[in-house]
């Protein structure tokens, strides 16, 4: 029975039929348990000497049956273990991750210029009225300036504004002199859109508005500007322009040297001081609105300009209209670095 058994535990294949080996001979009505329950009806001077054999028997059965399974056990894991393998030369799965669009980079690096000058960042509404748009900004329905910015209408006579400096009469309405705030946005014109025109984009309003505030103040503003933008070696140009809510007006413009070697004029935007009746019109809206008439007798100075100018330039990006097509081949290439 010995040789029997033990050949049948050597050659289980599987814990299962071990288990079936183990329960035929030493199971609760196994063949050893049967012959040892059997001892009982030997005669005693016979049972002792049957009794050590079986026992012998039965050890041999244990160790076999443990060494199998031993073996087995160690086989399964293996099994477990190569069917679980990691392969870690996989590449990982990518994680997608986003990043600042080029326009939110510009304006960051504008706000945080003007921020270190202690200027307050705001901003305001991009449907506006009429009035706040071009009335109180020196621009009658009859001024020809209205033609220069076309404007989308809304049915109910409000309109998009076409420009930040909305923000001008907005912040005065609210803030006494003296001041000096930035604005952000959105502004839209109804133009054909080609390569370097969108219907909508992007401006930076500035306001200084205190006594004695001069033209000086507003170029040294402007160069500053210019140097936190470009380094230490920027210079800034301002040409005579008009703009109906300043007096004299000027567009400016940086030059900048950039690594590569290529250096040239970059126009940037309008400025200039603003209008006696800019100041006017706040005063009505302050005086209806009942607060004092404050702000007749101040000077300051305003400017406006297009962070998409920047970021083309910046970026080497040459349609204004990749900005906001949404192309991932574009925006893709923002992604990561902050
Ligand atoms: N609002 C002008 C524009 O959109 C820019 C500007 C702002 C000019 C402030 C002068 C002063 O072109």
């Amino acid at each position: 029975m010995q040789q029997e058994a033990i050949q049948e535990i050597t050659q289980a294949p599987t814990l299962e039929a071990l288990q079936q080996v183990k329960t035929k001979y030493v199971g609760k009505s196994g063949l050893v348990t049967k012959e040892l329950g059997a001892l009982g009806k030997l005669p005693p001077e016979e049972r002792r000497a049957r009794g050590a054999e079986i026992n012998v028997v039965r050890q041999a059965i244990d160790a076999a049956l443990q060494e199998r399974e031993g073996i087995l056990k160690r086989a399964a894991l293996d099994e477990k273990l190569a069917s679980e393998a990691i392969d870690v030369t996989l590449p990982g799965l990518p994680l997608p991750a986003g990043g600042l669009h080029p326009i939110t980079r510009v304006y960051d690096d504008l706000i945080g210029i003007y921020q270190r000058m202690g200027y307050e960042v705001v901003e305001g509404p991009e449907v506006e009225g009429e009035h706040h748009n071009f009335e109180a900004l020196n621009i009658p329905w009859y001024h020809p300036a209205r033609d220069l910015q076309d404007t989308f209408w809304l049915e109910d006579g409000r309109l998009l504004r076409t420009h930040t400096s909305n923000m001008q009469i907005r912040y005065m309405v609210e803030h006494d002199p003296p001041l000096k705030m930035v604005s952000r946005g959105k502004v839209y014109r109804y133009e054909a859109t080609d390569a370097t025109h969108e219907s909508m984009f992007h401006q930076l309003e500035g306001l200084v508005v205190g006594e004695g505030i001069s033209m000086a103040d507003l170029k040294g503003t402007i160069a500053e500007m210019a140097r936190g933008l470009y380094g230490p070696t920027a210079q800034v140009r301002f040409q005579p322009s008009y703009y109906p809510f300043v007096e004299p007006g000027a567009d400016f413009a940086v030059y900048w040297n950039n690594p590569r070697g290529e250096s040239k004029w970059l126009e940037l935007g309008g400025c200039g001081m603003v209008h006696p009746n800019v100041f006017r019109a706040v005063d009505d809206l302050r005086e209806a609105a009942g607060r004092d008439r404050i702000y007749e007798g101040m000077t300051g100075f305003a400017f406006g300009l297009g962070p998409e100018r920047i970021a083309m330039l910046k970026y080497k990006i040459p349609d204004i209209r990749y900005f906001y097509a949404n192309d991932p081949r574009v925006i893709g290439q923002f992604r990561g670095e902050l």
